[in-house]
């Protein structure tokens, strides 16, 4: 019955999910019946993950798990509202006050997940007569908050600062407010935006400079802090926005600034005041993974210690990784069908990686994205570095 429904009054994507089939562009589910740690089981099979954003592997730690479940017993599962009715509870705040501290902000607004913060907030921050220029690699997220704004927008090439000055040399006095947006780290590639080249035109333009590093917190910077302060660029970059989902290991987003962006955000963005808060063991995890971060250097050693190992043997082995600087090692093939054959094989060899193709990177750039977590160590790096050479030399892609 639904099926002949469906088939009559939607067959324009019958046909556009059999063009995506025939170019191997279907998103195929993995399922995970574990915790997202180094090893779990995916579809059944014991596999070495190596495609997680868990970079700290806080997702399944003990202290985060204590912490959800006392914040359960305390405040119970859900908040039963928005935040501006009722649902702020003492530990959404206590999340944001201790995220502006890691981040020596003046406050923090927290969101639902990163992708709202940037889709909600972005719209908010500029109107008509105002102008964004965005980085051509800037995550989906954004190109979406961007969408949904009244104001102009330019794009430039990606991490190239000269095309960044050109157009603000040639549009910047039509417009009344200008708002630059970059990824600290880029997600698919692993590289880091040249923020302090960046922060200078901003200075320069009187611009409004927004960050999203949702790959850069627990990951650079001092005790994770981000690239803001990676870059020692502490009070120079106006809004930093970041994400509960990767390093810190829940979910949620966050924007850090002053307390006038704040409130102002607070006040405008809708999926702050219009969607439900975050369900107390949440925003408690979140909490705890922040206290975390800020007492314990070594999983940060360790993070590194893999990331540098691991890619240094993938380039010896002969695999292209890009421009990558950071945990993020992508391993380009190009077309979508040699990139599914590998992933494809490497499962059957226990290793967990996903193709990544187009829409997320350009057509001709697919690959395989992997993410080395502190959770690994130098043997469980060895048994996806021989897996990767076996597979890839049976597909001659080495
Ligand atoms: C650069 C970047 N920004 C924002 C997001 C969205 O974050 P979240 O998972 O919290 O929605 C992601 C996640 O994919 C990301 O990679």
């Amino acid at each position: 019955m639904e099926g002949a429904r469906t088939n009559s009054k939607f067959q324009y994507m019958v046909k556009a999910l059999e063009e995506m089939e025939q170019n191997y562009l279907i998103w195929e589910e993995n399922i995970l019946e574990a915790p997202a740690d180094a090893w779990t089981v995916v579809n059944g099979k014991k596999v070495l993950m190596l495609c997680s954003n868990n970079y700290l592997g806080l997702a399944n730690d003990e202290r985060l798990r204590r912490a959800a479940i006392k914040a359960i017993e305390k405040y119970g599962a859900g908040s039963g509202s928005v935040r501006p009715i009722a649902g702020t509870m003492k530990i959404h705040i206590e999340l944001e006050e201790e995220m502006a501290k890691y981040k020596r902000r003046e406050a923090c607004v927290v969101f639902q997940t990163g992708f709202t913060a940037n889709a909600g907030s972005i719209p908010q921050l500029v109107d008509q007569g105002d102008l964004i220029v965005s980085d051509e690699l800037n995550h989906g997220s954004i190109i979406d908050g961007i969408r949904l704004s009244r104001a102009e927008k330019r794009i430039y090439k990606h991490k190239d600062v000269s095309s960044l000055d050109k157009i603000l040399q040639d549009e910047s006095r039509k417009y009344n407010k200008i708002l630059i947006i970059t990824d600290g780290v880029f997600s698919m590639d692993g590289d880091i935006a040249p923020l302090p080249d960046i922060v200078k035109i901003c200075e320069e333009y009187n611009a409004i400079l927004y960050v999203d590093d949702a790959h850069g917190d627990g990951v650079l910077g001092e005790n994770g802090r981000g690239i803001v302060n990676h870059f020692k660029l502490e009070g120079r970059v106006d809004i930093e926005m970041g994400t509960f989902s990767k390093a810190f290991g829940c979910v949620g987003g966050y924007i850090a600034s002053s307390e006038i962006v704040c409130k102002y955000l607070k006040n405008k963005v809708r999926p702050y005041l219009l969607t439900g808060s975050h369900p107390p063991p949440v925003a408690a995890a979140c909490l705890e993974a922040i206290k975390i971060v800020q007492q314990d250097e070594s999983l940060f050693e360790k993070l590194w210690e893999n990331t540098r190992y691991f890619k240094k043997e993938l380039v010896s082995l002969g695999f292209d990784i890009g421009e990558s600087q950071t945990p993020i090692t992508p391993i380009i093939i190009g077309e979508n069908k040699p990139t599914k054959e590998l992933a494809k094989l490497l499962f059957e060899e226990g290793i967990f990686v996903t193709p990544i193709f187009y829409p997320m990177v350009p057509k001709g750039r697919s690959r395989i994205r992997t993410i080395v977590t502190a959770q690994h160590d130098k043997q469980t790096l060895d048994i996806a570095l021989n897996a990767f050479e076996k597979c890839a030399r049976k597909l001659k892609i080495i």
